[in-house]
Protein backbone atom coordinates (compact mmCIF):
# COMPACT_ATOMS: atom_id res chain seq x y z
CA UNK A 1 0.00 0.00 0.00
CA UNK A 2 2.76 2.32 0.20
CA UNK A 3 3.53 2.04 -3.19
CA UNK A 4 0.02 3.02 -3.76
CA UNK A 5 0.22 5.94 -1.57
CA UNK A 6 3.61 7.54 -2.62
CA UNK A 7 2.59 7.14 -6.31
CA UNK A 8 -1.05 8.85 -5.95
CA UNK A 9 0.95 11.75 -3.70
CA UNK A 10 3.37 12.24 -6.85
CA UNK A 11 0.39 12.42 -9.31
CA UNK A 12 -2.55 13.77 -7.39
CA UNK A 13 -0.83 15.97 -5.22
CA UNK A 14 2.64 16.89 -6.78
CA UNK A 15 2.44 20.05 -4.72
CA UNK A 16 3.13 18.38 -1.40
CA UNK A 17 6.82 20.09 0.07
CA UNK A 18 8.41 16.95 1.34
CA UNK A 19 7.07 13.36 1.76
CA UNK A 20 9.46 11.52 4.33
CA UNK A 21 9.33 7.74 3.44
CA UNK A 22 10.08 5.82 6.47
CA UNK A 23 11.28 1.85 5.27
CA UNK A 24 12.88 -0.78 7.40
CA UNK A 25 16.33 -0.31 6.16
CA UNK A 26 19.82 -0.33 8.01
CA UNK A 27 20.92 2.88 6.73
CA UNK A 28 19.86 6.02 4.55
CA UNK A 29 21.68 4.08 1.30
CA UNK A 30 19.57 1.11 1.67
CA UNK A 31 16.71 2.54 2.29
CA UNK A 32 17.57 4.87 -0.60
CA UNK A 33 17.97 1.56 -2.98
CA UNK A 34 14.94 0.26 -1.90
CA UNK A 35 12.49 3.01 -2.83
CA UNK A 36 13.78 3.07 -5.77
CA UNK A 37 13.61 -0.85 -6.44
CA UNK A 38 10.26 -1.72 -4.86
CA UNK A 39 8.13 1.53 -4.85
CA UNK A 40 9.69 3.95 -7.88
CA UNK A 41 9.83 1.03 -10.43
CA UNK A 42 7.07 -0.72 -10.18
CA UNK A 43 4.32 -0.72 -13.13
CA UNK A 44 2.09 1.66 -11.11
CA UNK A 45 4.61 4.44 -11.68
CA UNK A 46 3.76 3.88 -15.72
CA UNK A 47 1.24 6.44 -15.82
CA UNK A 48 2.70 9.11 -13.57
CA UNK A 49 6.14 8.14 -15.48
CA UNK A 50 4.55 8.78 -19.19
CA UNK A 51 2.82 12.03 -17.81
CA UNK A 52 5.91 13.61 -16.27
CA UNK A 53 8.99 11.87 -18.65
CA UNK A 54 12.49 13.03 -17.14
CA UNK A 55 10.94 15.46 -14.35
CA UNK A 56 9.46 12.11 -12.32
CA UNK A 57 12.80 11.87 -11.03
CA UNK A 58 13.67 15.59 -10.44
CA UNK A 59 10.21 15.41 -8.80
CA UNK A 60 11.11 12.10 -6.96
CA UNK A 61 15.08 13.26 -5.69
CA UNK A 62 13.11 16.67 -4.49
CA UNK A 63 10.02 15.41 -2.98
CA UNK A 64 10.99 12.28 -1.52
CA UNK A 65 13.16 11.55 1.16
CA UNK A 66 13.59 7.40 2.20
CA UNK A 67 14.06 7.36 5.89
CA UNK A 68 16.16 4.39 7.39
CA UNK A 69 13.99 3.37 10.68
CA UNK A 70 11.35 0.83 12.22
CA UNK A 71 8.45 2.04 13.91
CA UNK A 72 8.74 -0.52 16.72
CA UNK A 73 11.80 1.54 18.15
CA UNK A 74 11.48 5.25 19.86
CA UNK A 75 12.01 7.74 17.38
CA UNK A 76 10.42 5.34 14.85
CA UNK A 77 14.19 3.97 14.78
CA UNK A 78 15.63 6.95 12.68
CA UNK A 79 19.33 7.42 14.13
CA UNK A 80 20.45 9.83 12.16
CA UNK A 81 19.39 12.87 14.95
CA UNK A 82 19.66 15.78 12.81
CA UNK A 83 16.96 14.14 10.72
CA UNK A 84 14.65 13.55 13.46
CA UNK A 85 14.93 16.94 14.83
CA UNK A 86 14.66 18.25 10.51
CA UNK A 87 11.13 15.91 11.22
CA UNK A 88 9.74 17.31 14.03
CA UNK A 89 9.71 20.61 12.26
CA UNK A 90 8.94 20.31 9.16
CA UNK A 91 6.36 16.85 9.21
CA UNK A 92 2.76 18.02 9.26
CA UNK A 93 0.59 15.14 8.59
CA UNK A 94 1.77 11.52 9.60
CA UNK A 95 0.34 8.54 7.42
CA UNK A 96 1.21 5.63 9.41
CA UNK A 97 0.17 2.12 6.99
CA UNK A 98 2.99 -0.20 8.63
CA UNK A 99 1.83 -3.30 9.65
CA UNK A 100 1.55 -7.29 10.31
CA UNK A 101 -1.80 -8.10 8.27
CA UNK A 102 -1.15 -11.84 9.05
CA UNK A 103 -4.33 -13.13 10.69
CA UNK A 104 -1.71 -15.97 12.39
CA UNK A 105 1.17 -13.72 13.50
CA UNK A 106 2.97 -14.71 16.44
CA UNK A 107 1.16 -12.80 19.45
CA UNK A 108 4.22 -10.88 20.69
CA UNK A 109 4.93 -9.78 16.91
CA UNK A 110 1.31 -8.28 16.18
CA UNK A 111 1.18 -6.53 19.32
CA UNK A 112 4.87 -5.31 19.04
CA UNK A 113 4.36 -3.89 15.56
CA UNK A 114 0.28 -3.22 15.34
CA UNK A 115 -0.22 -1.84 19.17
CA UNK A 116 2.70 -0.56 20.50
CA UNK A 117 4.14 0.19 16.85
CA UNK A 118 1.11 2.61 16.65
CA UNK A 119 1.78 3.80 20.03
CA UNK A 120 5.26 4.88 18.85
CA UNK A 121 4.22 6.91 16.12
CA UNK A 122 1.58 8.64 17.42
CA UNK A 123 4.18 9.55 20.08
CA UNK A 124 6.28 10.52 17.10
CA UNK A 125 3.26 12.78 15.79
CA UNK A 126 2.96 14.32 18.92
CA UNK A 127 6.57 15.88 19.04
CA UNK A 128 6.22 17.49 15.62
CA UNK A 129 5.82 20.96 15.98
CA UNK A 130 3.19 21.43 12.97
CA UNK A 131 1.55 18.60 13.18
CA UNK A 132 -2.25 18.43 11.91
CA UNK A 133 -3.15 15.22 11.15
CA UNK A 134 -2.43 11.56 12.14
CA UNK A 135 -3.34 9.16 9.61
CA UNK A 136 -3.71 5.70 11.13
CA UNK A 137 -4.65 2.62 8.66
CA UNK A 138 -5.74 -0.65 9.92
CA UNK A 139 -7.78 -3.36 9.27
CA UNK A 140 -10.08 -3.54 12.23
N1 LIG B 1 -4.27 -3.98 1.42
C1 LIG B 1 -5.56 -3.83 1.70
O1 LIG B 1 -6.44 -4.14 0.89
C2 LIG B 1 -6.00 -3.25 3.03
C3 LIG B 1 -7.35 -3.01 3.24
C4 LIG B 1 -7.77 -2.46 4.45
C5 LIG B 1 -6.84 -2.15 5.42
N2 LIG B 1 -5.53 -2.41 5.19
C6 LIG B 1 -4.60 -2.09 6.27
O2 LIG B 1 -3.60 -1.22 5.79
C7 LIG B 1 -2.38 -1.47 6.49
C8 LIG B 1 -1.28 -1.78 5.48
O3 LIG B 1 -1.65 -2.92 4.73
P1 LIG B 1 -0.85 -3.40 3.44
O4 LIG B 1 -1.76 -4.19 2.61
O5 LIG B 1 -0.14 -2.23 2.86
O6 LIG B 1 0.21 -4.37 4.13
P2 LIG B 1 1.63 -4.80 3.60
O7 LIG B 1 1.68 -4.80 2.12
O8 LIG B 1 2.00 -6.03 4.37
O9 LIG B 1 2.55 -3.59 4.06
C9 LIG B 1 2.90 -3.41 5.38
C10 LIG B 1 4.11 -2.53 5.38
O10 LIG B 1 4.50 -2.33 6.72
C11 LIG B 1 5.91 -2.30 6.72
N3 LIG B 1 6.42 -2.61 8.05
C12 LIG B 1 6.31 -3.78 8.72
N4 LIG B 1 6.92 -3.68 9.90
C13 LIG B 1 7.44 -2.44 9.97
C14 LIG B 1 8.19 -1.75 10.95
N5 LIG B 1 8.51 -2.32 12.12
N6 LIG B 1 8.56 -0.48 10.70
C15 LIG B 1 8.24 0.11 9.53
N7 LIG B 1 7.52 -0.48 8.57
C16 LIG B 1 7.13 -1.76 8.79
C17 LIG B 1 6.31 -3.38 5.73
O11 LIG B 1 7.61 -3.12 5.35
P3 LIG B 1 8.63 -4.27 4.87
O12 LIG B 1 8.57 -4.19 3.37
O13 LIG B 1 9.93 -3.84 5.43
O14 LIG B 1 8.15 -5.59 5.40
C18 LIG B 1 5.30 -3.13 4.62
O15 LIG B 1 5.76 -2.18 3.71
C19 LIG B 1 -2.65 -2.65 7.43
O16 LIG B 1 -2.96 -2.13 8.71
C20 LIG B 1 -3.86 -3.30 6.80
O17 LIG B 1 -4.61 -3.99 7.78
C21 LIG B 1 -5.07 -2.93 4.02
Amino acid sequence: MDVVFVEKILRVQPNVKKLYLLLRASDAHSASQRLHNEVISKDLFRVVREKLGANLNSLISEKVTPVAGDITCKNLGVKDSNLVERMWREVDVVVNLAATTNFEERYDVALLLNTLGAKLVLDFAKKCANIKMLLHISTG
